[in-house]
């Protein structure tokens, strides 16, 4: 059985929820096995966060309801049989694992499409947030009689924003478990760090770290990313050998034992020492990293934290003489998006974007600020207020693309801001991130766990060592 909070902290979820919705009922449908190569043979099982968030249980093939009207909570799940217990061995009923969550009333499985239908046909709303998965994208629509093709659209805007509501502002027993998280993400890049030599492979650190994050949680929060070709925004291919003169990037993280998440990034010089010209674009970068940390606090706009960061980065650039200009202007426009392709960041939790798959739009923005179609700025995530409890991660980055530089350039794209001659010196260049998650305060913020070495003399203090 997962570890869970006290079932308290779930009815109080569930609670919040059913003051948040006017009325109907919520279908949360759980995860079931997902196989890789025949049905018996599975991946990780991983159930779903918004089932986790208001249910806990991490268990295959069990969904639930909350009925808005009839203020109750209801589990639908098959106990196990002889047959499973002969291989799993003995196994909780659902019923006492309901009770762990503060669920009083089960149901077999087969029940769901009944109370479903019944519902319908009072003329109740059904609620349910957009299914991701396949299996239960026509699970959903045999219940529903929602057309498969079309059942994404049909997902409860009212849902969603409760649950968007409730689960942006972590409760303080979750930040501990994201500092456990963190925890772990930083065991998983200080491993890394001192192996960052020439004649590593990329293989073998991208497995020292998932095998790390699989040692003392979940496994990793979302596939490894290690690259000496940091341009390449998430390159998952370790087919290299570490060498003298390029710079390493990983982005890695870790979920914990109760699913929340890490996200860290750290770019280092191959055996510790940057060159000159790696050195200015990173304290660039870093500058832009730990002022959009400083900044961060509870009303600002996550989208004025992405602009801080891309003005330190525009101003940077044109110290060296790659940009030139009015660095607000330059920014405002997008210039800078020629190197910072990216947002800032996003919200991070039991998914390490987290709630992504309840729509973006409604995760990063709202009423008050809404989406970006210039470049770079179309990118960003997370670009609403920050409040108590939220937890972001701060993922600037300067990154030197040679099929998007030919691009603008040929296009003569922003000629007032950028110097393409200078540019082409810097077009083998490659890519710098650094991310840490924060943590909004009541009265600032407080970056998760322990400290994950980023300055240029810390680097050289633990790479190789
Ligand atoms: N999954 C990569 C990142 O957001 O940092
Ligand atoms: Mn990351
Ligand atoms: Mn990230």
């Amino acid at each position: 059985m997962n570890p869970l909070f006290e079932s308290q902290v779930y009815k109080n979820r569930r609670k919040k929820l059913m003051n948040a919705v006017n009325g109907g009922i919520a279908v949360f449908l759980g995860n079931h096995e997902a196989p890789m190569n025949y049905p018996d043979n599975t991946y990780n099982f991983r159930q779903d966060s918004d089932f986790l968030y208001f249910f806990g249980l991490s268990i295959a093939d069990i969904a639930a309801v909350i009925d808005f009207d009839a203020h109750q909570s209801i589990i639908f799940g098959n106990d196990f049989t002889i047959d499973d217990i002969i291989w799993m061995g003995d196994q909780p009923t659902i019923a006492s694992l309901a009770e762990k969550v503060g669920v009083t009333e089960t149901r077999p499985f087969g029940q769901l499409a009944d109370f479903i239908q019944q519902a319908q046909a009072q003329g109740r709303k059904v609620h349910f947030v957009p299914p991701y998965r396949g299996d239960n994208q026509i699970l959903l629509a045999n219940l529903t009689g929602i057309d498969v093709n079309h059942i994404r659209e049909h997902a409860s805007v009212e849902l969603i924003k409760g649950i968007v509501n409730l689960r942006s502002a972590k409760e303080q027993c979750e930040i501990d478990e994201m500092d456990k998280a963190c925890e772990i993400g930083v065991k998983m890049h200080t491993a890394v760090m001192r192996r960052a030599v020439a004649g590593e492979s990329e293989r073998e650190l991208a497995g020292l770290a998932e095998g790390i994050a699989l040692s003392f949680g979940n496994g990793i929060s979302f596939p490894v990313i290690l690259s000496q070709h940091g341009e390449t925004l998430h390159n998952h291919l370790h087919n290299g050998i570490l060498q003298n003169g390029n710079m390493l990037l990983m982005d890695a993280g870790a979920e914990g034992l109760m699913n929340y998440c890490s996200d860290y990034t750290r770019t280092m010089p191959v055996g510790g020492k940057f060159t000159q010209k790696q050195q200015e674009i990173y304290e660039i970068v870093l500058k832009a990293n730990m002022d959009a940390i400083d900044a961060a606090h509870p009303g600002m706009y996550n989208k004025e934290l992405h602009r801080l960061s891309c003005e330190v980065i525009a101003q940077g650039l044109k110290d060296l003489g790659l940009m030139k200009g009015d660095v607000k202007e330059a920014v405002e426009l997008g210039a800078h998006a020629l190197f910072m392709v990216h947002g800032l960041g996003h919200q991070i939790g039991l998914d390490v974007h987290d709630m992504e798959g309840l729509g973006q739009i409604y995760v990063g923005y709202d009423d008050t600020v809404r989406p970006s179609n210039i470049f770079g700025w179309a990118s960003l995530r997370m670009a609403r207020e920050l409040k108590p409890g939220f937890v972001v991660s701060i993922e600037p980055g300067i990154y030197f693309i040679p099929h998007l530089i030919d691009i603008w350039k040929k296009e003569n794209k922003f000629a007032d801001f950028i110097n393409y001659d200078v540019v082409e010196k810097y077009r083998d260049f490659g890519g710098i991130r650094i991310e840490d998650d924060l943590l909004i305060t009541e009265t600032g913020h407080r970056v998760l766990g322990p400290h994950l070495p980023k300055g240029v003399d810390e680097l050289a203090a633990i790479i190789g060592k």
